[in-house]
């Protein structure tokens, strides 16, 4: 029996968001103004209108890809390593990365500040909170978490990693004062926050958002393929990278 998409869409986003008033809505909120429809269905016009919709249409949004993810979690550095900063070097005019290190810990209230527990220790709250710190103090967060990953010792080749990435003015001693102080609390608190806030609520990690958004298919497409996932998510022209320039490479060479 083939049951009509719309139906199942109307009962997903009923349970996602546990209400009616949207349920011949059939877009993520990310792509609410993207077109005149979808502003109508999803009952926004007024504010896309507001919000200049026609004209943001020409500056077409990157695509924003999220992950949920913890320091030591073998599956969460393959990915990093091998999937997501490579696509990102090649697709950064068209994608956002948000890095969310946190995963499966755990945080509990402690006096004026949080205490965390760690799915793999305490080796993996402090790589965690030296990435957190990272993304707060400086634009080279993530080829400094990359080389972190993708070494064979996150903790330990940190320092190494922001020598050879970092901004000159980045000092250890600072990054390490953010880790021990009360900002790294605060910060790895907002982690927290995000991480609890998913709808639906992970079940592992690396747990992957596209545009704030989770589904199976997302995530598997994301695990086999995010280049492909990210050139057919975006709505604006392809970059070359996506596909328009592999011609490029097709060059033979016959004998005659
Ligand atoms: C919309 O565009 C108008 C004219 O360019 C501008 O004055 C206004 O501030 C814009 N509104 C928003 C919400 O960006
Ligand atoms: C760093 O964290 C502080 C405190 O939460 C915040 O005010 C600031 O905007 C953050 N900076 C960046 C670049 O994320």
């Amino acid at each position: 029996m083939k049951v009509p998409l719309l139906l199942i869409l109307t009962v997903w986003l009923n349970t996602q968001y546990g209400c009616c008033a949207l349920s011949t809505c059939s877009h993520p909120p990310s792509q609410w103004c993207s077109s005149l429809d979808s502003a109508i269905q999803c009952g926004v016009l007024k504010q896309c209108l507001e919000s200049n919709f026609t004209r943001s249409r020409q500056t077409v949004d990157a695509v924003d890809v999220g992950l949920y993810y913890e320091s030591l979690c073998p599956g969460c550095r393959l990915f990093l390593s091998n999937m997501l900063f490579p696509t990102w070097v090649l697709l950064n005019d068209i994608m956002t990365v948000t890095l969310v290190p946190y995963g499966n810990a755990q945080e509990k209230p402690a006096e004026k500040k949080y205490t965390y527990e760690c799915q793999h220790g305490e080796q993996e709250c402090l790589g965690n909170m030296i990435e957190t710190c990272l993304l707060n103090m400086t634009k080279m967060a993530f080829p400094i978490i990359f080389c972190m990953e993708s070494s064979g010792d996150v903790i330990k080749e940190a320092k190494t990693c922001v020598e050879l990435y970092g901004e000159p003015d980045l000092t250890w001693g600072s990054i390490m004062s953010c880790v021990n102080g009360d900002l790294g609390n605060q910060l790895m608190h907002q982690n927290a926050l995000k991480t609890n806030a998913l709808k639906p609520s992970h079940q592992y990690v690396p747990w992957v958002t596209i545009n704030g958004e989770h589904t199976e298919d997302l995530q598997n497409k994301a695990m086999s393929s995010l280049f492909s996932l990210v050139c057919s998510m975006y709505k604006g022209p392809k970059p070359e990278a996506c596909g328009g320039g592999q011609r490029h490479y097709k060059s033979y060479c016959h004998n005659d």
